[in-house]
């Protein structure tokens, strides 16, 4: 893929997670010095197909493939130790050059009471749960924010401040997490710190030669000229501030996110690709306007493989929703789209397209980003003729046939924004390249 652009590029999905980002940041990795992670934590599940064979990243950046970039992982993301050595371990087994990977010492981290007490809030909120990943990631972003016992990457080599964080930790938490677990019918949780610490510095012993000051490390490399890409986890519609609140993740997970996430300055960053699918996923809890119960519904996911690469639970299925994506492509600030899986789409007489939705006060093109007033809408659709072509084989835009070319044209012309790509597979091969948009 070109890039004329001689600044840093980010990659954010455009929807509700899992567009294709990590095969894109697979692709443009060799034309960049560092892939850097600036968001969330191992809730992303991020695959990656090279030459038939499948890896799935959590809190590796996905250029781990590649044989040019780094990869950084930024402060603003919450690391789960344990799941990181897990993955370094999985990777390396699979032949994968894991050692090129920098660490913020300012990263926050993820301790075994963070998953504990996702998982019970979940369960204690029963209907009215959020549906995570039960990767601990609101537990850890709640206590960075709320200060006091927060842990972070550098502390996991500081036996002394570590000790005496987790401690007040526990001591907050088990009051908590008895009461809950009592209220559950759960036998008595006891969080012991000393268990804890000694788990948490055997990690700190092995991560300690990855962690440094990555803003310097990342301004630096501006300075010298090189090139950044960052790789955003979750995606735009779950952004806690952007996204339909309260059925988000507690990050910001658009492309506002990387400067806080990353220390690197907003203007170093030259190009924002947005991905999207052809139609739209969920999972977990929320509103999505277009979602699908029916047979067409089932098609798509089985078509799509649309099963989570972190918790393997089926994704929500539905049609495109062009008024959610052309709102993320305004909050992001987005140059390019990555359209994918447009292959899925194939074999169906007809593709809708959400392009305006009925609320209780009258219709509207506008995204309505609160997860309550959007549960009220019901979408506006067009209608566009469907293609029986197998898109696989497809590596050029005249191969596509004409009703896909003029699906993609009319996703151009809605948001505003010209595509760049157009994914027809999952292998890394699988991409037709687009300069200047498809209706050129
Ligand atoms: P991410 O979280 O945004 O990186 O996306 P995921 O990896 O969770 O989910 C995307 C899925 O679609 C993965 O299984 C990819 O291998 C697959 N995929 C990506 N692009 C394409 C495409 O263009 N066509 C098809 N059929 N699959 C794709
Ligand atoms: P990638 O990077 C899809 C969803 C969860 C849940 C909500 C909150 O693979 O696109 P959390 O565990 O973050 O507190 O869960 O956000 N979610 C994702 N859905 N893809 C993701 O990441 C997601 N990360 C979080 O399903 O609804
Ligand atoms: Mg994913």
């Amino acid at each position: 893929m070109a890039n004329a652009n001689p600044r840093s590029t980010a990659v954010i999905g455009l929807q509700w997670g899992d567009e294709g980002k990590g095969k894109l940041v697979d692709r443009l990795a060799g034309e960049h010095d560092a892939t850097v992670r600036f968001n969330g934590g191992a809730n992303a599940g991020h695959s990656v197909v090279v030459g038939g064979t499948r890896y799935a990243l959590h809190l590796m950046p996905s250029g781990v493939l590649s044989d040019r970039a780094i990869g950084v992982i930024g402060n603003g993301v919450v690391v789960d130790p344990e799941a990181l050595l897990r993955e370094i371990d999985a990777l390396s087994a699979q032949g994968v050059d894991t050692s090129r990977l920098v660490i913020s010492d300012r990263a926050h981290v993820v301790l075994p009471y963070h998953k504990i007490e996702d998982e019970l809030r979940e369960a204690f909120l029963s209907g009215g749960a959020i549906g995570t990943t039960k990767r601990g990631i609101g537990p850890a972003y709640g206590d960075k924010v709320q200060r006091a016992s927060g842990v972070r990457m550098g502390d996991l080599t500081r036996p002394e401040t570590l000790r005496e964080r987790v401690t007040l930790a526990c001591r907050l938490k088990n009051v908590s997490v008895q009461r809950m677990g009592e209220s559950l019918g759960l036998e008595r949780i006891v969080l012991d710190p000393e268990e804890i610490c000694e788990r948490a510095l055997a990690w700190g012993e092995r991560l300690a030669p990855m962690i440094d000051d990555t803003a310097y490390l990342l301004n630096g490399m501006i300075r010298e000229g090189k090139r950044l890409l960052f790789e955003g986890a979750n995606a735009t519609l779950l952004d806690v501030d952007h996204g339909t609140y309260p059925f988000v993740t507690s990050s910001n997970s658009s492309a506002l996110g990387i400067s806080p996430g990353s220390g690197v300055p907003a203007k170093a960053i030259g190009r924002v690709i947005g991905v999207m699918k052809a139609y739209s996923t969920r999972v977990g809890a929320g509103p999505m306007p277009t979602e699908l119960h029916d047979a067409t519904g089932d098609r798509i996911r089985e078509r799509g493989r649309e099963f989570g690469t972190t918790t393997g639970r089926p994704r929500r299925v539905g049609w495109l929703d062009l008024v959610a994506v052309r709102y993320s492509a305004m909050i992001n600030g987005v140059d390019e789209i990555a359209l994918t899986l447009l292959d899925v789409l194939s074999g169906f007489d007809e593709l809708k397209l959400c392009v305006a939705y009925e609320t209780p006060e009258g219709r509207t093109e506008r995204f309505i980003p609160d997860g309550e007033r959007l549960g009220q809408v019901a979408p506006v659709y067009e209608t566009m003729s469907g293609f029986g072509e197998d898109l696989s084989g497809c590596r050029s835009l005249d191969e596509l046939p004409a009703a896909a070319r003029a699906y993609v044209e009319r996703i151009e012309a809605f948001v505003g924004v010209p595509v760049g790509s157009i994914g027809v597979g999952p292998d890394r091969e699988q991409t037709i390249e687009v300069s200047g948009g498809v209706a050129v």
